[in-house]
């Protein structure tokens, strides 16, 4: 037996209920909100992602690359975002719009050691808006990210707000963390010494308790914050005060990838034992990946749902009991020529729209009966040596148990009537 690769998973037939719920979910709220599907590949060119900017670990240590048989540097998409970045600078999307909303839906491909919640390949449902700079803006996709998850009917979700500022304030909040830090260097966990060179400003992510202690008493960002950027953040909070929407604001809040400036969010939900699957989606403002990437500087904002992880969090409230599938009919027959008999029935039944099954291998009654019951059909049709001579059917009704036989010209009249 070959088995699926690690950190991958199968969606058999019955598990695809919630999914088709969460699709549903999608559609609406997009519509709803302007934003329109854009599909872009999976794979791209390694430097869509490998920017000289871009040194999180999800793109330098978790990202599957390979050569293509033409010596080109290929990798299978991490995130969505640069990829429809990527997208929007070769179509030239800019040109018939000042603002451009997408969405999109699909697999995503992170080297993760996998655990509930955390998979290798796994889904996203993200959107960005891209084209204009305007706290109203960012205040109504975090608003669009708060009534989708009232649309699915999870509880015990809060929005985490944060800002980390435009380059300016940065740079005066990462010169005070790390002066803040140094004394403590060798107290880090490794993760964090390596976080200490590479990217600071993770290390206030940092899942260990003695890290945890230490960040506890370091700079805030939200102190560093430029005059402009600090307006910014109250502009955002003003509008959702507005239109209603519930947040936190997070102070320690920082995002695992390097594109983001000003306003930065999470969705986060309460389910125990569930630790960082609990984060069920993640964006913010992004300023300089369009031009990055060889577009025009252009603002930009988005944020992506981990699609597993809403449907665990569906699950964890039973929020959708699985569909018991139904159908209206299911035909049994016998021999050969009964068979014959029954498929011109089964196409002209069919073809009526009626919702019907019969036997494709040859097995007996009890086993015929059997099937036709786990389908939960409402009705039998038998097709029996009488019936093939006479033209006729016998219909049971799975239910009453009743069973008449009829004429086959009947049929379509007597069927509508059991189904009912
Ligand atoms: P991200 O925070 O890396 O952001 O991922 C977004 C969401 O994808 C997470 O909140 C989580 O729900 C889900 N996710 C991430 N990794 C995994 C995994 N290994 N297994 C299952 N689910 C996972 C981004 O990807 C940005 N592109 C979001 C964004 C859009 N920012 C601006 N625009």
């Amino acid at each position: 037996m070959i088995n699926k690769v690690k950190g991958t998973y199968d969606v058999l037939p019955n598990e695809l209920g919630k999914w088709y719920f969460l699709e549903q979910k999608i559609k609406e709220i997009t519509k709803k909100y302007h934003y329109y599907e854009l599909r872009t590949p999976i794979m791209e060119y390694s430097n869509v992602f490998h920017r000289e900017t871009e040194l999180s670990d999800m793109v330098t240590k978790e990202t599957y690359n390979f050569v293509d048989k033409g010596n080109r540097d290929v990798t299978l998409r991490p995130e969505g975002t640069a990829g429809i970045i990527r997208s929007y600078v070769e179509n030239k999307l800019y040109v018939a719009s000042d603002l451009l909303k997408v969405y999109y839906v699909g697999p995503m491909f992170r080297y993760e050691r996998p655990q509930k919640g955390r998979y290798r390949q796994f889904n996203q449902f993200g959107l960005e808006a891209i084209g204009s700079k305007s706290s109203l803006l960012d205040a109504e996709l975090i608003k669009l990210s708060n009534d989708f998850i009232e649309s699915l009917g999870l509880e015990n979700v809060t929005i985490q707000i944060n800002s980390i500022g435009d380059s300016e304030s940065r740079t005066n909040y990462l010169n005070a963390l790390v002066s803040y830090l140094t004394p403590f260097y060798e107290e880090l966990s490794n993760d964090s010494k390596e976080r200490f060179k590479n990217n600071p400003l993770r290390i206030l992510d940092s899942k260990d308790l003695n890290d945890q202690k230490i960040i506890e008493n370091a700079p805030k960002p939200i102190d560093y914050l430029s005059s402009y950027s600090k307006k910014y953040l109250d502009d955002v909070l003003k509008y959702l005060e507005i239109f209603n929407v519930k947040y936190n604001l997070n102070n320690k809040l920082v995002r695992g990838l390097d594109y983001y400036s000003e306003v930065v969010f999470e969705v986060l939900a309460d389910i125990k034992g569930l630790g960082n699957g609990n984060v069920l989606g993640g964006g913010g403002r992004y300023e300089n990946l369009v031009s990055e990437l060889g577009g025009p500087q252009t603002s930009a904002i988005g944020i992506a749902f981990g699609i597993e992880r809403l449907l665990l969090a569906i699950e964890h409230q039973e929020i959708v009991k699985e569909e018991v599938s139904e159908i209206d009919s299911f035909i049994i027959t016998f021999s050969e020529n009964e068979k014959l008999y029954g498929a011109k029935i089964f196409n002209l039944l069919r073809d009526k729209g009626f919702n019907v099954d019969i036997e494709f291998n040859n097995k007996n009654f009890k086993q015929q009966l059997k099937k036709a019951l786990a389908k939960n059909s409402k009705t039998l049709i038998i097709i029996g040596e009488n019936e093939l001579k006479n033209e006729t059917v016998t219909l049971k009704n799975t239910k009453t148990e009743i069973q008449t036989e009829i004429k086959l010209k009947d049929l379509i009249t007597n069927l509508e009537k059991e189904i009912k």
